[in-house]
C-alpha cells in the first residue's frame, strides 16, 4: 500500500468488508460498480482465493468484470445467470426509505437491470451518502446518442411540472468528448437540488423518447450497510430499521491493498 487511506475510503472499505457476510457459498452475486463496489470485489476475491468461497459474479460494468477476474472471481453474464441471489453495489445517495440515486460512475443501466434481477439488493455506502431528500447529487439519465439534444430539451420541459428545485440537464463529458456508457449511450446529469416525488419523477423521465433509464432506484434496495471512517458499521433494513451495529478493525491486508 502506498499511503494511509482517507476516512471516507476507510468507511467504504469497512462497509464492503461487512457486506461480505451476506454472501453464501454457491450464490450468484451481482457485482456493482464504483470505488465502494471495487472494495467489495477485492474482499470477495480474497474469500475466494483464501477461504475457498464458491460464487459466480455477474458484473455491472466492464471495469468491474476486469477487476473481478483479476482477483479470482468466476464471472458470468446476466443471460447465463438469469436470476441472482444477491446484488451488492454502491450508491450516490440513499434516503430513509432506502431509495437511491445511482449512476455517478456511469453504470446505472446495467446496475438497475442486475439489481432488479436479484432476490436481494444490498447497498454499501459511507455515511455521507445518507440524505433526507434525494436530489442534491445530480440525477444521471442514460440517453441514446441519436438526437440527445432534443431528448435533453424534452427532459428539461418535463421537469417544469415536477416537484424539483433545479431543472438544468447537462451532458456528461469525458474530457472533450461526451461520456459513453458500456451500452454506447450518453448520460445527462439533472441538477435538481431536491426531489419531492422520486417515484413520479422516475416514471415521467422514463417515458421520454430517447431516455433509456434513470438513476433513481425506487423500492429495489433491501439493506444498506453504512460505513464510518472510524470502523463503525450500521446495517439498515428496509422493514426493520437498524438490525446490526458493529465495528471492524482496520487491518491492512497486503492482498487487498497492494494494487492501490
Ligand atoms: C456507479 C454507481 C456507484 O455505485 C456510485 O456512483 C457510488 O460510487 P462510489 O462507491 O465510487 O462512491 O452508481 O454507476
Amino acid at each position: 500500500m502506498t499511503g494511509e487511506l482517507s476516512p471516507i475510503d476507510k468507511a467504504k472499505f469497512v462497509a464492503a468488508k461487512k457486506a461480505v457476510e451476506f454472501v453464501e457459498d454457491g450464490m450468484r452475486v451481482g457485482l456493482g460498480t464504483g470505488s465502494t463496489a471495487a472494495w467489495l470485489v477485492r474482499c470477495l476475491g480474497e474469500q475466494v482465493r483464501e477461504q475457498g468461497l464458491r460464487i459466480k459474479g455477474v458484473p455491472t460494468s466492464t471495469r468491474t468484470a476486469e477487476l473481478a477476474r483479476e482477483v479470482g472471481i468466476d464471472v458470468m453474464s446476466l443471460d447465463e445467470a438469469r436470476w441472482l441471489d444477491l446484488t451488492i453495489d454502491g450508491a450516490d445517495e440513499f434516503d430513509a426509505d432506502l431509495n437511491l440515486i445511482k449512476g455517478g460512475g456511469g453504470a446505472l443501466l446495467q446496475e438497475k437491470i442486475v439489481a432488479t434481477a436479484s432476490d436481494q439488493m444490498v447497498v454499501i455506502a459511507d455515511a455521507a451518502k445518507e440524505v433526507e431528500h434525494l436530489g442534491n447529487f445530480p440525477l444521471p439519465v442514460e440517453v441514446v446518442p441519436y438526437g440527445w439534444q432534443t431528448t435533453q430539451a424534452l427532459v428539461e420541459e418535463a421537469l417544469v411540472s415536477m416537484d424539483v428545485m433545479g431543472r438544468k440537464a447537462t451532458l456528461r463529458m469525458n474530457g472533450a468528448r461526451p461520456y459513453i456508457t458500456d451500452e454506447g449511450n450518453h448520460i445527462l446529469d439533472l441538477h435538481l437540488g431536491r426531489i419531492g416525488n422520486a417515484r413520479q419523477l422516475a416514471m415521467v423521465v422514463n417515458q421520454i423518447p430517447g431516455v433509456v433509464e434513470n438513476g433513481l432506484f425506487i423500492d429495489i434496495c433491501d439493506q444498506v450497510v453504512i460505513g464510518y471512517g472510524d470502523g463503525r458499521i450500521e446495517v439498515r433494513d428496509i422493514n426493520e430499521g437498524t438490525v446490526n451495529e458493529d465495528r471492524l478493525e482496520f487491518v491492512e491486508s497486503d492482498n487487498l491493498f497492494s494494487d492501490i
